[in-house]
C-alpha cells in the first residue's frame, strides 16, 4: 500500500468538496481491493453494497476462488491436486493448520479425531425431544449448538488449546450427529462409532448398519463419500461462512456460532440447493421437458429458478462441479447404478450451456448439480443431501471462525444501513390517531 505511489483511489464528496484518498490493497492473487476503514470517520459516509458484491468484509489466508477461471485453491493448492491426490482429513489439517501434515502430523491427527467421535450419552437422550418427522437440518441445528450445554471444558475463546479441542470435537462428532439424526427419522437403533474404521467407512457405518448383521463397507461409497466431503471443506466468504465470522465477533461460543451457519447453509439458495436439484430434477422426469423448464428458469414473473446453476463468484464452470459431474458418472459405472436423473440432468446442462440468456449471465453449474446424483447413488435419502454438505463444511467454518480470533484486531461484526423510514416524529396518543 502507497499512498505516494499509485496504489490508491480518490474518492470526492462533492456537495461539501471533502476529498480523501483510499489505498488499494493487493493480496497474494484475486482482485485487488480499497480500503475504506477510515471513511467514516474522515469523511463521514458509510458504503452501500446489498449482498456484499463488491464488498471483502475481511482478510483470509484460507482459501482462494478465482471466479473468472474457475479456480479453487485450499491454502495454495488445487482443489483438483487435492481430490487426486489427498483424503478429507488430511484436507482438515491443512485447513486448520496452514500446511499439510507430514506422516507422523497425519497419524496423530486421525487417531485424535478417531477418538473423539463419541457423543456425551446425554446428547443423544436430546434427539428424543424431536419430532420423528423432523427435517435432519433442524436437528442439526439443534443438537450442534447443544454441544455448547455438554463441552464447556472447550468454551475458553480466547485460550488457543480450547479452541484447538473445540474444532477437532467439531470434525470428529459431525458424522455421530448426522447419522443419529437420520437413524433418529427412521425409528432405528443409533450405531457407535467405530474406531477400526476410516472418517468415510464410518459415517457410512453410522448410516447404515443394524446391530443384529455385520455391515460390509463398500470402498466405493466410502472414497465417494470422502471426496464429497473433501470437496464441501470451505469456500470462502460464502453466507455460512460469514454468518460464522460475525457470529464469532460477538465472542459466542463456537458451538453457538457453528449452529448459526448450519441455519444459513441450510437455504435453499444455499447449501440446501442440493436437495432442491434434485427434487427439480424428479418434476421435470423426462428430457422431453427439458424446454419448458428453462422458459419458466427464463421468466421474471416466475419464482422458478435452475437449481444447482449459477453463482455469486464463478463466472465459469464451478471446479468443483466438474469434478463432481466425473465423480458422478463414476460411481453410477461402479456401483452398476442407472439413475434416469443424470440422463436428465446431463441434458439439462448442455440445453442450458446453449442458451443465451444463461450463457450471456454466465450462468454455469455450480457443485450442487450433480452432487444429489452421486448422493442417491450412495442409498443417502434426499433429505440428508444438506446434512453432508454441513458435515464437509464444518471444517471450513471453524477454520474461518479461529482465523478471526486470530486475526490481530477483532471487532464486532456491525455493518451499517441507508436509513429509509419515516424521519423523525412525535408519539401520537392513540386517541387522536386517525
Ligand atoms: N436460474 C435462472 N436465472 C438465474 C439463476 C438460476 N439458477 N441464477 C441466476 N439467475 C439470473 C438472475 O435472475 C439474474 O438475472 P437478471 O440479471 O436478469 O436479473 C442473473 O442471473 C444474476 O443472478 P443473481 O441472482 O443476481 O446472482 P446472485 O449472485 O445474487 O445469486 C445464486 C447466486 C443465489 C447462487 C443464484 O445463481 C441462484 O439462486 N442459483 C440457484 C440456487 C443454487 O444453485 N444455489 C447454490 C449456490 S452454490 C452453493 O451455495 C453451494
Amino acid at each position: 500500500m502507497s499512498i505516494q505511489g499509485k496504489d490508491y483511489v480518490t474518492i470526492t464528496d462533492h456537495s461539501t468538496g471533502q476529498s480523501m484518498d483510499l489505498p488499494i490493497l493487493r493480496g497474494t492473487d484475486g482482485v485487488p481491493v480499497i480500503d475504506i476503514n477510515q471513511l467514516r470517520k474522515k469523511m463521514n459516509l458509510y458504503t452501500f453494497d446489498p449482498g456484499f458484491v463488491s464488498t471483502a468484509a475481511c482478510e483470509s489466508k484460507i482459501t482462494f476462488i478465482d471466479g473468472e477461471e474457475g479456480r479453487l485453491l485450499f491454502r495454495g493448492y488445487p482443489i483438483e491436486e487435492l481430490a487426486e491426490h489427498s483424503s478429507f482429513l488430511e484436507v482438515c489439517y491443512l485447513l486448520l493448520y496452514g500446511e499439510l501434515p507430514t506422516e507422523g502430523e497425519y497419524d496423530k491427527f486421525r487417531d485424535l479425531i478417531t477418538h473423539h467421535t463419541l457423543l456425551h450419552e446425554g446428547l443423544r437422550e436430546f434427539y428424543k425431544g424431536f419430532r420423528r418427522d423432523a427435517h435432519p437440518m433442524a436437528i442439526m441445528v439443534g443438537i450442534l449448538g447443544a454441544m455448547s450445554a455438554f463441552y464447556h471444558d472447550s468454551l475458553d475463546i480466547s485460550d488457543p488449546n480450547s479452541r484447538e479441542v473445540s474444532a477437532h470435537r467439531l470434525i470428529a462428532k459431525i458424522p455421530t450427529i448426522a447419522a443419529w439424526a437420520y437413524r433418529y427419522s427412521k425409528g432405528e437403533p443409533f450405531p457407535y462409532p467405530r474406531n477400526e474404521l476410516g472418517y468415510a467407512s464410518n459415517f457410512l457405518h453410522m448410516m447404515f448398519s443394524y446391530p443384529t448383521e455385520p455391515y460390509a463397507i463398500n470402498s466405493i461409497a466410502a472414497k465417494a463419500m470422502d471426496l464429497l466431503f473433501l470437496l464441501h471443506a470451505d469456500h470462502g466468504q460464502n453466507a455460512s461462512a460469514s454468518t460464522i465470522r460475525l457470529a464469532g465477533s460477538s465472542k459466542a461460543n463456537p458451538f453457538a456460532c457453528i449452529s448459526a451457519s448450519v441455519g444459513t447453509l441450510w437455504g435453499p439458495a444455499h447449501g440446501g440447493a442440493n436437495e432442491a436439484v434434485i427434487k427439480m430434477l424428479a418434476d421435470i422426469g423426462s428430457t422431453k421437458n427439458i424446454a419448458k423448464a428453462l422458459e419458466r428458469a427464463k421468466d421474471k414473473d416466475d419464482p422458478f429458478r435452475l437449481m444447482g446453476f449459477g453463482h455469486r463468484v464463478y463466472k465459469n464452470y464451478d471446479p468443483r462441479a466438474k469434478l463432481m459431474r466425473n465423480m458422478c458418472q463414476q460411481v453410477l459405472e461402479d456401483l452398476q447404478v442407472d439413475d434416469p436423473l443424470l440422463e436428465v440432468a446431463e441434458a439439462l446442462e448442455e440445453a442450458a450451456l446453449q442458451d443465451e440468456y444463461f450463457a450471456s449471465r454466465r450462468l454455469f453449474p455450480n457443485v450442487d448439480f450433480y452432487s444429489g446424483i452421486v448422493l442417491r447413488a450412495l442409498g443417502i435419502p434426499t433429505n440428508m443431501f444438506t446434512v453432508i454438505f454441513t458435515m464437509g463444511r464444518s471444517v471450513g467454518w471453524i477454520s474461518q471462525w479461529n482465523e478471526m480470533i486470530n486475526a490481530e484486531r477483532v471487532r464486532i461484526g456491525r455493518p451499517s444501513q441507508l436509513y429509509t423510514g419515516p424521519a423523525q416524529r412525535a408519539y401520537v396518543p392513540i386517541e387522536q390517531r386517525k
